[in-house]
């Protein structure tokens, strides 16, 4: 039965290959399924067969608590940047005076993450990303869903090979529209969505992300029996890798590399990945090692970004936005143009005072740009093309929504409407309560939020727990049958049992994201003890600024916003941290003393945290005492722990301790 199985992996292998890597399947889709459902069944009757590298576990499975930190053998490196032909040019007469005429080979920048992996006889073994060049994270879990990526390969030694994970633009389409459907923040580009899927714990979420790889360098390559970079990128296509062949090529000078780069900016939206540049190296491994190193890059080699495209196009009007904090967003409705690879209607314009610095008229002709954000940005307009229609824009005094006046924050550039009950908060901020990063109440978003505050259901986040008030009116509406609905009253009972960050989250109070949310849980343990927290108390805790604890205090002084927790509370949510039992850790068991002032951490709040964490906190320095954490003008009680001969930490190496245990 083991070679029965070997050889239907061989085979699936082999049939991945075709299709992954060479865009060129020769079995049909039905075919292949077939015999994957057979080894399926196969391996589930065999476990003692099973192998981590069989076919079968491209689909991911594995969840991690967080990732290991790994070393890197020989460091990930980065690269020196030029920008332009000159810049080029002078690299390239840098390396010919050093060392004479020599090839390059110039490829693509892969717009990806960084990754390094390695085979330990012939079978994959670990992922890792490049981190901080020294030591990254073990990613392999998510890396073997990679479809193109083989998982046996035919070379027995042991083999280390770096290229670029990347979501193909294919995928990122098709990950963004699942997100906006399920009322989740889109990725900004192709890598943002390859970093976040990568990252992901469960290995089956990021097998669905359609993930690519292709791969661009052998380290030590001479070891392997090569004299040049070209013969190694050869050498680990012939063994199964994808290698970007198309667009990886030898040339002499600085003159051929710019025409090559000139066509790759021709063509680089045409393309089914994301590039952001070019990197050019020098092809023979001798004339490397002979040029060497600066501090960080290697000088061998130089990667020519690309700039962000700009375009001028017609500015056809201004309209304003309403969020679900009442900020007033002005945005420009743009004749549409053709913009780093999409097409662009709409942009940018941050606030008013942008709109009057930059002289930003209706009908102007504008430059826009996209950086890295999903909107593209007005970068400023064309004076020059005005022809006298042009009119200044006058911001509005009202809420394009309620009607009502809105007014500017002093401390803000933004005009806020502070309308509680305007129709665009009220949509905005059940539509952010039930999103996934919040409260995730599958079937609920943001065009389904819409459409039942239009109908009169929902008009405040407590009414998602009144909604079966409107059963039959539900079940009645066009697009919402009877099971859907069923899913949604699911999908609602249990939000009841979320954590306490995500309820925090939910409640879109200005300036307290996931972060903050999660931080505040922590420090406060119930929705209590936040809702009473004084100011003082808010400010001390890490992370959070005079201004976000101003905005907690005004949210929570609003006797509607109480209304709204004590509804909440009456429906069954739950409102406390589960998470207040101590917790294992290096500190736990340990008689701690704090002495000076920590610049990122309150007394109390340095406090809580220890003692959640199984230390006991005392004032006073003895022998008994195991460890001082000192901060800034830390005196006696320092002096003494060092008399005694006690332990001591800096805030620094509290922190890092932390941060131990927080990736545990
Ligand atoms: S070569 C020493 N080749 O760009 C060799 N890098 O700043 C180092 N990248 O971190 C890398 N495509 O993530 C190389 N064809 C390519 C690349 C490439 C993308 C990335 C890589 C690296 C960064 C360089």
């Amino acid at each position: 039965m083991k070679e029965k199985i070997e050889l239907l992996r061989k085979k699936l292998n082999q049939y991945n290959y075709e299709y992954h890597v060479l865009d060129n399947p020769t079995i049909s889709d039905l075919d292949y399924d077939k015999l994957l459902r057979e080894l399926i069944d196969l391996e589930t009757q065999y476990p003692e067969y099973d192998d981590p590298n069989s076919p079968t576990h491209k689909v991911g499975g594995q969840v991690l608590d967080s990732f290991d930190k790994v070393e890197h053998k020989r460091p990930m490196l980065s690269l020196g940047n030029v920008f332009n032909y000159e810049e080029l040019k002078s690299f390239c007469e840098k390396i010919e005076q050093e060392v004479g005429n020599v090839e390059y080979v110039a490829e693509c920048k892969i717009d990806g993450l960084a990754m390094s992996v390695t085979y330990l006889h012939g079978q994959f073994s670990q992922a890792v990303t490049r981190g901080d060049g020294v030591v990254g994270e073990d990613v392999s879990a998510n890396v073997r869903t990679v479809k193109s990526l083989p998982m046996k390969i035919d070379y027995d030694q042991d083999l280390e090979i770096r290229g670029e994970i990347y979501m193909p633009k294919k995928s990122f389409e098709k990950v963004n529209k699942e997100r906006e459907e399920n009322g989740e923040e889109l990725f900004a580009n192709c890598r943002n969505a390859a970093a976040g899927s990568i990252r992901q714990l469960d290995s089956k979420v990021a097998a669905k992300r359609g993930l690519d790889g292709f791969w661009y360098h052998l380290p030590d390559g001479e070891t392997y029996g090569f004299d040049n970079h070209y013969d190694s990128l050869m050498w680990m296509k012939s063994l199964g890798f994808k290698v970007n062949e198309m667009y990886s090529r030898k040339f002499q000078n600085a003159d051929e590399i710019w025409s090559f780069i000139e066509e790759l900016t021709q063509i680089r939206y045409d393309l089914p990945y994301d590039i952001d540049g070019v990197v050019i190296k020098v092809n023979s491994y001798l004339t490397q090692r002979q040029l060497g190193f600066t501090s960080r890059t290697p000088k061998w080699a130089v990667a020519y970004k690309f700039p962000a495209e700009e375009k001028e196009t017609l500015l056809e009007d201004i309209f304003v936005t309403v969020g679900r904090t009442g900020k007033i967003t002005p945005n420009a409705q743009l004749k549409q143009v053709f913009l780093a690879g999409t097409k662009v209607s709409f942009a940018q314009l941050h606030n008013e005072d942008m709109i009057k610095d930059k002289d930003i008229r209706i009908g102007d002709i504008v430059v826009v740009r996209k950086a890295g954000d999903i909107i593209p940005e007005v970068v400023r307009s064309v004076p020059e093309k005005r022809n006298g229609t042009q009119v200044p824009y006058v911001f509005p005094k009202t809420c394009p929504v309620c009607g009502r006046v809105i007014v500017r924050d002093p401390k803000e550039a933004h005009y806020f409407c502070i309308n509680p009950d305007c129709p665009a908060r009220v949509v905005e901020s059940i539509a952010h309560f039930a999103s996934r990063d919040c409260m995730n109440i599958d079937g609920l978003g943001a065009k389904k939020v819409e459409a039942f505050h239009q109908m009169g259901w929902l008009n405040s986040i407590e009414d998602i727990y009144q909604i079966s008030k409107y059963e039959t009116e539900i079940c009645e509406t066009s697009g919402f049958g009877e099971k859907s609905y069923r899913n949604l009253l699911q999908a609602i009972e249990n939000s009841k049992q979320n954590s306490l960050e995500k309820l925090i989250n939910g409640l879109g109070i200005r300036q307290v994201g996931d972060k903050a949310a999660k931080i505040l849980a922590q420090r406060f343990g119930t929705m209590d003890a936040l809702m009473n927290a004084t100011f003082d108390e808010l400010k001390e805790v890490r992370d959070i600024g005079p201004i976000t604890a101003q905005g907690i205090l005004d949210f929570f002084m609003d006797e509607g916003n109480r209304a709204m927790i004590e509804h909440l509370r009456e429906a069954g949510l739950n409102m406390e941290a589960a998470q207040t039992k101590t917790e294992e850790s290096f500190f736990t068991g340990k008689k701690v003393v704090v002495t000076g002032t920590l610049a990122n951490y309150g007394r109390k709040e340095v406090q809580a945290l220890l003692e959640q964490l199984g230390a006991v906190v005392s004032g006073s320095v003895s022998a008994k005492t195991d460890l001082v954490i000192y901060g800034e003008s830390a005196g006696s009680k320092l002096d003494k722990a060092r008399k005694l001969n006690v332990s001591v930490m800096s805030e620094a190496e509290f922190e890092e301790k932390l941060a131990e245990r927080e990736t545990l």
